[in-house]
């Protein structure tokens, strides 16, 4: 299976889809990675479906540093793009580029993405200048969601996806290597996407985007607090997982588990000796 890189996005542009996933650990990231997944995301959604926060304002440097080392640890071929959290990048251009330098350096990230428009263009900008590429992420961004009034589709009147538009493509000419776009409706990803020489990552913004990102734990049915309508489960493990778990606890209680071929030796001679 050939690795996918930052040069990908480019290549890939209107050649064939993107897939993204997200991964908060070694176990998940390593099964992605082998289904041959071209992105890997750790975001800062591992607040809400790892941490059990109610947004991903809380999650800190140090969670993705630590999930993003665990992450690369199981992958060969996908490119790992790691979430810069809520203010690691907001309060000065130094800070931003010792931040993401650490997601690279300590975590082992090939990318971050940061959420905004051209309000953190000289974030995006100051970080690309220490060699670290960027992926952007506009519409729904959830570290804004305080200011936005919560989860809500955004882009919907004209002067919202004006801007929308307007920020992508002055991040686009910031160097981004291509954006997230979240919760808007289809016909303005659509516009967005043929107005862009980067691709776009849809989340909740139609199949005109250039490629696709789910959060693994909604898609595969793990995560069961909320489900966003734009979210498929592609499988449905919860309810394996409760039959899993009820079984070993039967099991136990009924002596089956474990069986003979769970347990080890020991000579008899050394036995008799111990009573
Ligand atoms: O944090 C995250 O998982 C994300 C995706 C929803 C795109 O940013």
């Amino acid at each position: 299976m050939s690795k996918f890189t930052i040069n990908s996005f480019q290549e890939y542009k209107s050649k064939r889809k993107i897939s993204m996933l997200t991964a908060y650990d070694y176990s998940m990231a390593k099964i992605i990675d082998e289904a041959g997944i071209d992105v890997i995301l750790v975001g800062d959604s591992l607040g809400m479906v790892v941490l059990g926060y109610e947004s991903t304002l809380k999650v800190t440097m140090e969670d993705m540093i630590h999930h993003t080392k665990a992450v690369s640890r199981g992958v060969k071929n996908a490119l790992i793009v790691s979430d810069m959290p809520f203010l690691s990048y907001h309060i000065s251009v130094e800070e931003a580029i010792r931040n993401a330098g650490r997601l690279v350096q300590e975590g082992g990230a090939h990318a971050v993405k940061l959420e905004g428009g051209e309000d953190i263009i000289p974030k995006i900008k100051g970080i690309q200048s220490a060699q670290i590429p960027v992926i952007g992420h506009l519409g729904l961004t959830p570290q804004s969601i305080n200011k936005l009034g919560g989860f809500k589709v955004q882009g919907k009147d004209d002067v919202d996806a004006k801007r929308i538009i307007k920020d992508a493509l002055l991040i686009e000419e910031a160097g981004v290597s291509a954006i997230v776009l979240e919760a808007i409706p289809d016909k303005l990803a659509e516009l967005i996407t043929q107005k862009l020489t980067i691709p776009t990552i849809g989340i909740g913004a139609s199949a005109a985007c250039d490629g696709q990102v789910l959060v693994s734990n909604d898609m595969l049915g793990m995560f069961s607090d909320f489900t966003p309508k734009f979210v498929k489960k592609f499988t449905n493990l919860k309810p394996l997982i409760d039959q899993g778990v009820k079984s070993f606890i039967s099991e136990i209680n009924s002596g089956d588990f474990p069986a003979k071929e769970h347990t080890f030796k020991i000579d008899n001679e050394i036995i008799k000796k111990l009573y």
